[in-house]
């Protein structure tokens, strides 16, 4: 079974089996089924943070769980649940149709709600944890419920418990967040947003202008993945420790860092743009012009091996010449 329409790289890679699911029960189900084919399990989402790179021979498993349902909270606050197969795009322009604030900052970012807690989803100056209630999570193991609080999923950059030591153990069946109905708190911290509404002339931003600016930026230099195969950042941002970052200034002026916890977080899309991938294409893949942390599918016909490997050739330069290992943030199958 093809998987290529599942993955937002587009990359061509086989299940052995594959289902969709639609509800709580026939999710259990297709779990009872692997148990007793001693299966291994892929669950699908949005298929926006992950690469294939070979053949699956397990179950593969697309969750189509969908709904929103929405409790007032108090004269300022409502909360609202999605389910996990929710489109995370619409769900955000869905609130903010109501005009409920706090997801704005997070417009047009692909992928579903359900995944959206792996890894605290983050951009333009919002996480999901500064609105996150809680998730409602099925044990595979013991096809039980459970609910997640903020605490107990320990989000940080990129980062979640689900991807720490629960991961492989938990499906996330919806999530709950918090809005606010009036008096919205509005995130223009980010530059290049008030940059993009100063272009509009906008002076007292409403979260509608905030999503529309954010939008705008995306649309002006992220890909989009239904026109050209790519997951977004394939890397996270590092964090070296102050020193190497103040040793680093000495050789390179133009290095730009933000303080974090202890170390210096620095933008590996400028590191990468500095050891000249940037729009570098190397036979189907290569580097975003316009937003290097971005690989591309470029010609539409690469496998995911084949962009495995042109991000080994990333990490490697950027350790060569900065002394920095890069990470992966896109999950590798
Ligand atoms: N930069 C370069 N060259 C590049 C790309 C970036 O020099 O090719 C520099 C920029 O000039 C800027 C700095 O790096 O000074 C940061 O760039 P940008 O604002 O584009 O953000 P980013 O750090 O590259 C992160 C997230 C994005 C998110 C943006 C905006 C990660 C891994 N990525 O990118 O998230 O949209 O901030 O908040 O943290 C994603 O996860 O898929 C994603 C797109």
């Amino acid at each position: 079974f093809s998987l290529k329409p599942y993955n937002t790289f587009g990359v061509e890679a086989k299940a052995k089996y594959f289902t969709e699911v639609n509800s709580v029960e026939e999710l259990k189900e297709a779990i009872n089924f692997s148990n007793t084919q001693t299966l291994q399990l892929l669950f699908l989402g949005g298929g926006s943070n992950i690469l294939l790179t070979k053949d699956f021979d397990g179950f593969a498993i697309k969750l189509n769980l969908l709904g929103i349902t929405e409790k007032t909270l108090d004269e300022n606050h409502i909360l609202v649940t999605s389910e996990a197969g929710e489109n995370w795009h619409d769900f955000v322009i869905y609130c903010l149709n109501k005009n409920y604030g706090g997801l704005e900052n997070l417009s047009l970012i692909p992928g579903n709600v359900g995944t959206s807690p792996m890894q605290n989803i983050g951009a333009y100056g919002t996480e999901i944890k500064d609105v996150f209630v809680n998730c409602e999570v099925l044990n595979i193991e013991t096809l039980e419920t459970e609910t997640f609080n903020l605490e107990q999923c320990r989000f940080g950059y990129r980062d979640s418990v689900f991807k720490q030591e629960g991961k492989g153990k938990y499906i996330i069946l919806n999530v709950t967040f918090r809005f606010t109905t009036k008096n919205h708190i509005i995130k223009t911290e980010y530059g290049a947003i008030r940059s993009e509404l100063e272009k509009s002339g906008i002076e007292n931003p409403t979260i509608q202008d905030v999503s529309e600016a954010v939008i705008s930026i995306r649309q002006s230099k992220l890909p989009d993945p239904k026109l050209i195969g790519n997951a977004g950042s394939f890397f996270k941002n590092p964090t070296i420790p102050s020193a190497q970052f103040e040793e680093l200034k000495q050789n390179f002026e133009n290095i730009q860092g933000y303080p974090n916890g202890d170390g210096v977080k620095v933008p590996a899309g400028w590191l990468i743009e500095q050891c000249g991938w940037k729009g570098k294409q190397i036979g189907n893949v290569a580097s975003h012009q316009l937003q290097s942390l971005v690989i591309i599918n470029a010609t539409g016909n690469a496998t995911g091996k084949e962009i495995f490997d042109f991000s080994t050739e990333i990490i490697s330069s950027v350790k060569e010449k900065f002394g920095i290992e890069l990470e992966r943030e896109v999950n590798i199958i």
